[in-house]
């Protein structure tokens, strides 16, 4: 960027994080429609509130309704919905704060690139690998068979593709997990990041 020049703020990164007592990162969960994923990130929300973290959710209610409401389905704009999550989760985790990222993401690169925007790190990738039939038999709200009746094209898991991750830090399948237990494997595997101070 040209003529974008930092100015030295005070404060960083650290010291809100030790003002609120935790250190910040992304949970980032990726999977089907239907799979399961602001679920189980709710949950997960509700875990960490209890124990003291200080947390946002990011997800298609207050995304795609509001910064990202002018991007529709096509792979440029699910590309460009991501980046500008990225860098929404980016601007929170400098301000300390613990981010649940709850979108299809359906991109390997583009998931990737995220971990370019806030550090590896500061990324821990889930997938919530609920079978298409099982998100297909859920079809919370409808659209599935809408797709299947060619009413909405490029639909994830029907005629537009989702790439599962290679190498995730956590997997999750809903038929044989329950909310309850994805949140306790969620929370035990990044309890460390956390560096939880109670005093
Ligand atoms: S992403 O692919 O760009 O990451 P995002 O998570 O924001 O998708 O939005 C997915 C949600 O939008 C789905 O859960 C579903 O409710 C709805 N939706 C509407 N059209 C589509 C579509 N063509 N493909 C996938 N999801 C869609």
């Amino acid at each position: 960027m040209t003529n974008i020049i930092p100015h030295n703020f005070q404060l960083g990164k650290n010291d809100r994080n030790r003002h609120k007592g935790h250190h910040s990162f992304v949970i980032w969960f990726t999977g089907l429609s239907g799979s399961g994923k602001s679920t189980i990130a709710n949950a997960l929300e509700a875990k960490l509130y209890q124990e003291g973290v200080h947390t946002y959710i990011l997800d298609g209610d207050n995304v795609r309704k509001g910064l990202n409401n002018n991007l529709s389905f096509s792979p440029e704009d699910r590309t460009e919905n991501i980046r500008r999550i990225g860098e929404v989760a980016q601007l929170m985790v400098d301000a300390g704060l613990v981010v649940l990222s709850a979108f299809v993401s359906p991109y390997r690169i583009d998931r990737e690139n995220i971990k370019n925007i806030v550090d590896a790190s500061n990324f821990v990738e889930v997938f919530v690998n609920t079978p298409l039939e099982e998100c297909e038999r859920r079809d919370v709200k409808g659209l599935y068979a809408k797709a299947r009746a060619g009413e909405i094209k490029d639909f994830t898991g029907i005629n537009a593709p989702y790439e599962a991750p290679l190498n995730p830090e956590i997997e999750i399948d809903t038929t044989k997990t329950s909310v309850e237990d994805s949140v306790e494997i969620i929370f035990k595997n990044i309890a460390h990041k956390l560096h939880l101070n109670h005093e």
